[in-house]
């Protein structure tokens, strides 16, 4: 059996995101398991992680590439652009097949970025995601900074313009500075601000000057930096802004086999084996996976407080309809 150090280093590789040695862990506990006499428990193991490899080696991390310490923003940048490192892996979401293909080939890309450069292409960088709250943009963007271990830096473009009235333009040029100097997923969040009627109620003059230097300022770059905008109005959105990017993805709610995946992923340290899976999947028409992980969440919560080990459809069905009651109002 797994000594509890095993355990313990096993559980911090899997924190840590380092695949290569959360599967060399298992394969010693497999080992001393078959030493011990135990060849049943050591081949499962083995099994296991040969599988688990192999699901995985469509997003492996490139090896040897260890994430680069970013210090906080500091100066003029310190309030544009917030960063981290996030720990979110592709793994851990609940894609449609379509989509996962398309985050899947960007992350190729990256990864072999030099590859494609040296034969005069770019790798695909600046991408657009639309979709309605909810549905995945912004956990995208940390997976994909997750999966490649880079920075994730998020520049709040409300918080921009409001706060920055009449030098937008020339904040705007800072954060483009950062894209180039330092090497990091750069997410444009609540994109729709550059383009919206919510925007140009505020000041038109301001909202086009600021559209027009984000585009001139994206046509130019040529980093090596992923840029990311995020919107859920896609309606408002200039038409120009589209032909900067190098893919569109569109974000929709979950169908029932994705919500269930997303059910299932969030409810993974519970005890699930009384709920009636095809109930609950379709309890959730209508429902963003956000609301779905929010609804799971609840449901885990009420079982637990009270002392239940089990948690039930009922818990289940009855936060999702709750959910879905808020979304009426
Ligand atoms: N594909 C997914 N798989 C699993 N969980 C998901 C998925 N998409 C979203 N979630 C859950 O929903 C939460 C909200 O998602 P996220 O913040 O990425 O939505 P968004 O599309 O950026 O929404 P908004 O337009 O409001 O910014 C996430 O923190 C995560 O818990
Ligand atoms: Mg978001």
């Amino acid at each position: 059996m797994a000594k509890a150090d095993q355990i313990k280093a096993l559980i911090r590789s899997h924190a840590e995101g380092d695949n290569d040695r959360f599967y060399a862990i298992a394969l010693q506990v497999a080992a001393q398991a078959a030493r011990n006499g135990h060849g049943k428990f050591a081949n499962e193991l083995r099994e296991l992680v040969d599988k688990a490899k192999a699901k995985s080696s469509a997003v492996v991390q490139q090896k040897g590439i260890k994430p680069i310490p970013v210090a906080q923003p500091r100066g003029e940048l310190a309030g544009l652009l917030s960063v981290f490192y996030p720990k979110t892996r592709l793994t851990d979401m609940a894609l449609d097949e379509g989509l996962r293909a398309r985050v899947e080939r960007v992350l190729r890309e990256q990864r072999q970025a030099g590859r494609i450069r040296e034969h005069g292409f770019s790798p695909i960088r600046k991408m657009l995601l639309i979709g309605p709250p909810g549905t995945g943009k912004t956990m995208t963007a940390s997976a994909m900074a997750g999966e490649l271990g880079l920075p994730l830096f998020t520049i709040q473009l409300d918080g921009l313009i409001t706060k920055y009235m009449g030098e937008t333009a020339a904040k705007l040029r800072l954060v483009f500075d950062a894209i180039e100097s330092t090497r990091g997923v750069y997410l444009f969040d609540e994109f729709d601000a550059l383009g919206s009627e919510r925007g140009a109620k505020n000041d038109v003059g301001e909202i086009r000057r600021v559209l027009n230097s984000f585009l001139v300022f994206l046509e130019q770059d040529e980093s090596s930096s992923l840029v990311i905008g995020a919107t859920n109005h896609v309606n408002l959105l200039d038409r120009a802004l589209f032909r900067r990017f190098d893919v569109v993805m569109e974000y929709a709610l979950p169908a029932k086999d994705v919500a269930l995946r997303v059910m299932k992923g969030r409810l993974g340290l519970m005890d699930t084996s009384d709920v009636d899976w095809g109930l609950a999947s379709k309890a959730t028409e209508l429902l963003s996976h956000g609301e779905i992980v929010r609804a799971c969440e609840q449901a885990a919560k009420q079982a637990i407080l009270e002392h239940r080990t089990k948690i039930s459809s009922e818990d289940i069905l009855s936060s999702l309809v709750e959910r879905r009651q808020i979304n009426k109002r």
